[in-house]
């Protein structure tokens, strides 16, 4: 498979990032899924690299997928969390970074609950660093995948109208996908309250927000892209209840039914509030392709910023 130079050494968000760098990803990945299609779906590329994955914030899909994708290319593969390691007796991230270094690991995926870890690690090591979602920053690996769920459902993302609904302002997928689909040429509408849609991105030309969630606007848009009610991050009443919420923006199955293009959600999904349950049935629902599209991304991702060894 052709190794394309990225312009980076890391992959720390979508903001700014070039068009070449994200189509590059996506080409590759088109392959590894290819692989992930054999009866055994494994490469012997990176081995003798390692990989780190130090998760200080719950996963199940990009920790998973992470690990998946560096099996599958045969990489050496660490897993720490926060509750296992020294981290809960005080050591320092910066440390702790030092300390796996010196284990001498190729590539450091990280999430992190505070932004802008990923970029400080990033300075303190000779590792490709991985940004596996900074806080309500940044998920650039989860817009990858769905630029390339995208790609692969309407051949292309140039020209595609995306609703993103719902938190906006706590999204780091929402903000990625901004970055991303705005650098590949889509048309985004953000959807939501007044207090979850910042209107900051309108200054790209090509976003819009809305506050309705509209019949007309779910038959208009090629995608629509749920977003997860990030609990954990309200630190005000931003919205009357939750059963408000899904009242005016969550995807029943009666809204779903009226969906033309396909529906779309990073996962966790909070049934009953942005999604209703049963709604994934009564349209084109891309939720699981988005979850394998993972595996063939990161190994993509992985592949172009280690080069394998030689000899
Ligand atoms: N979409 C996503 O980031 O899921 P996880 O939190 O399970 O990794």
């Amino acid at each position: 498979m052709e190794r394309i130079q990225l312009s980076s050494p890391h992959l720390l968000g979508l903001e700014g990032y070039p068009r070449e760098d994200i189509l590059a990803i996506l080409d590759t990945a088109r392959g590894f899924l290819k692989v992930l299609k054999q009866p055994i779906p494994k490469l012997p590329t990176l081995r003798g690299r390692t990989v780190l994955n130090l998760f200080f914030e719950p996963s199940t899909r990009t920790q998973a997928s992470f690990d998946l994708a560096a099996k599958r290319l045969s990489a050496d593969l660490v897993n720490i969390s926060p509750k296992s390691s020294s981290v809960v007796k005080g050591e320092h991230l910066l440390d702790t970074l030092r300390n796996v270094e010196a284990m001498r690991v190729d590539a450091v995926v990280v999430r992190h609950r505070a932004p802008g870890v990923p970029h400080f690690l990033a300075r303190h090591t000779r590792a490709a660093v991985i940004n596996a979602g900074d806080g309500a920053h940044e998920h650039p690996t989860q817009a990858l995948l769905d630029l390339f769920t995208l790609r692969e459902h309407f051949g292309d993302v140039r020209g595609l109208r995306v609703a993103i609904v719902g938190d906006v302002l706590h999204s780091r997928v929402a903000r990625s996908n901004i970055f991303g689909l705005s650098t590949l040429g889509a048309e985004v509408i953000l959807v939501g309250p007044p207090t979850l849609v910042p209107s900051e991105f309108t200054r790209f030309g090509n976003v819009r927000v809305v506050h309705r969630l509209e019949d007309d606007l779910l038959q208009a848009v090629d995608a629509v892209m749920a977003l997860r009610i990030q609990k954990e991050r309200l630190e005000a009443s931003f919205f009357g209840s939750l059963r408000e919420y899904h009242r005016l923006y969550g995807i029943t199955r009666e809204r779903a039914r009226r969906i033309r293009g396909v529906l779309m959600h990073p996962g966790p999904v909070n049934w009953g509030v942005e999604l209703e349950r049963g709604a994934e049935e009564e349209t084109t629902t891309l939720i699981l392709d988005q979850v394998t599209h993972g595996v063939a991304v990161r190994m993509a991702i992985l592949y172009l910023l280690l080069p394998p060894l030689e000899g």
